[in-house]
């Protein structure tokens, strides 16, 4: 190679123009079907005092049989696409966080590219467990930012209730089905997207996953047996973790764009626990009235909550154009992210 074409070969990453990312449409979808705790108490034994003070939720959607995550996830989908009045052929690419795909493959991201009528544009799946919908966000900002796309779908979907351990009262209690979307596009203003930060801690896989069905224990009789298809969770742990983990990610967004909780609007954090959430709001000095829940109604959404949370609260009217809004998320591998926008 001559050095004529080696120096060439740097000079796209000069050439690089960083334009603002902006969500410009969310939308939300869950299913009718309210599983209450009351219900629960029917199913494992477990009281309404317990799930109700120990997480914070009251209840929770599960999604019918024939309807799968993608199901939901183009109903969100198609919300956030007619806000944004941006039509399936305008889609150039479509990021999908789930741990819930309809099938270990094809991505669950080329089910919703179809059912949406979208174009053959590139569509893949993020699995980052519950921080999947904000890692989604990152990648499909950097695409829109550096010129490469025009307008990038970001969707997190779950159909949780079909991984769960309805024997396993400690974790069937916490978790639910649904979808979140939004919409990325540049747009001449300034403000969007600011900061994301995004981490990831692979030394504790053990407490949070769902160990069979992979290349580790490929799905047999014994792995039925041994219930490994569905979660596994060490909860302390997890909360313990997801409290440090989100501060953290938290103040590091906040850091990178020179802001405070001062300057914050709305802060939207993973609905897994009403109490990590407290912990969180208590140690980022997030009032009350700052910070965004609906995790009573829904549960643990994973990689959807954190999107569908967003969606509620853009849509009541919880922040205006230009507001600061924070979000933070926590999940299995351990993984973590954080996002500030200027709305
Ligand atoms: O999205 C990924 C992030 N996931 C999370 O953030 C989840 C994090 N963890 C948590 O939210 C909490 O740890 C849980 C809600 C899962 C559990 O709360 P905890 O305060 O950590 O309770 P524990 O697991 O220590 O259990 C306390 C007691 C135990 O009984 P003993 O051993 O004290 O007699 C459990 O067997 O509560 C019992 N228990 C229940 N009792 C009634 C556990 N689940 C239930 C239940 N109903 N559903």
């Amino acid at each position: 190679m001559t050095t004529s074409a080696k120096s060439n070969l740097r000079s796209p990453k000069s050439k690089r123009h960083i334009r603002p990312v902006h969500i410009v449409g969310t939308g939300s979808y869950v299913p009718d079907r309210i599983l209450t705790n009351a219900d629960l108490e029917k199913m494992v034994d477990t009281t309404d005092e317990w799930i109700t003070t120990r997480s914070g939720i009251k209840e929770r959607r599960i999604a019918p049989d024939w309807m799968c995550t993608s199901d939901m996830a183009v109903e969100a989908a198609r919300r956030a696409m007619q806000q944004a009045g941006v039509h399936e052929n305008e889609i150039d690419l479509i990021i999908c966080g789930t741990v819930t795909p309809d099938m270990p493959f094809p991505n669950t991201a080329c089910f919703i590219q179809h059912k949406l009528g979208a174009r053959h544009v590139p569509a893949f799946d993020i699995e980052a467990a519950c921080s999947g919908f904000i890692y989604g966000l990152e990648i499909g900002q950097q695409f829109i930012a550096s010129g490469a796309y025009e307008t990038v779908l970001v969707i997190g979907a779950e159909k949780l209730s079909t991984i769960v351990d309805w024997q396993d009262r400690s974790t069937c209690v916490l978790f639910g089905d649904g979808a979140g979307a939004a919409v990325l596009r540049s747009r001449s203003e300034e403000h969007g997207i600011l900061a994301t930060c995004m981490g990831a801690n692979g030394s504790q896989t053990d407490i949070l996953s769902l160990p069979g069905g992979g290349a580790k224990f490929p799905a047999s009789k014994e792995t039925v047996s041994a219930r490994m298809h569905v979660i596994k969770m060490e909860g302390k742990e997890v909360f313990k973790n997801a409290v440090i983990a989100m501060q953290t990610a938290a103040e590091e967004a906040l850091k990178k764009c020179n802001l405070t909780m001062a300057d914050i609007k709305c802060v939207i954090p993973h609905q897994a626990n009403l109490r990590i959430i407290d912990a969180l709001a208590s140690r980022l000095g997030a009032p009350e009235e700052k910070v965004y829940i609906n995790l009573h109604r829904y549960g643990n959404v994973s990689a959807a909550s954190v999107a569908i949370a967003l969606d509620e609260a853009a849509r009541e009217g919880r922040f205006q154009r230009g507001d600061l809004i924070l979000l933070v998320v926590f999940g299995a591998g351990l993984t973590w992210a954080s996002c500030v926008i200027q709305w």
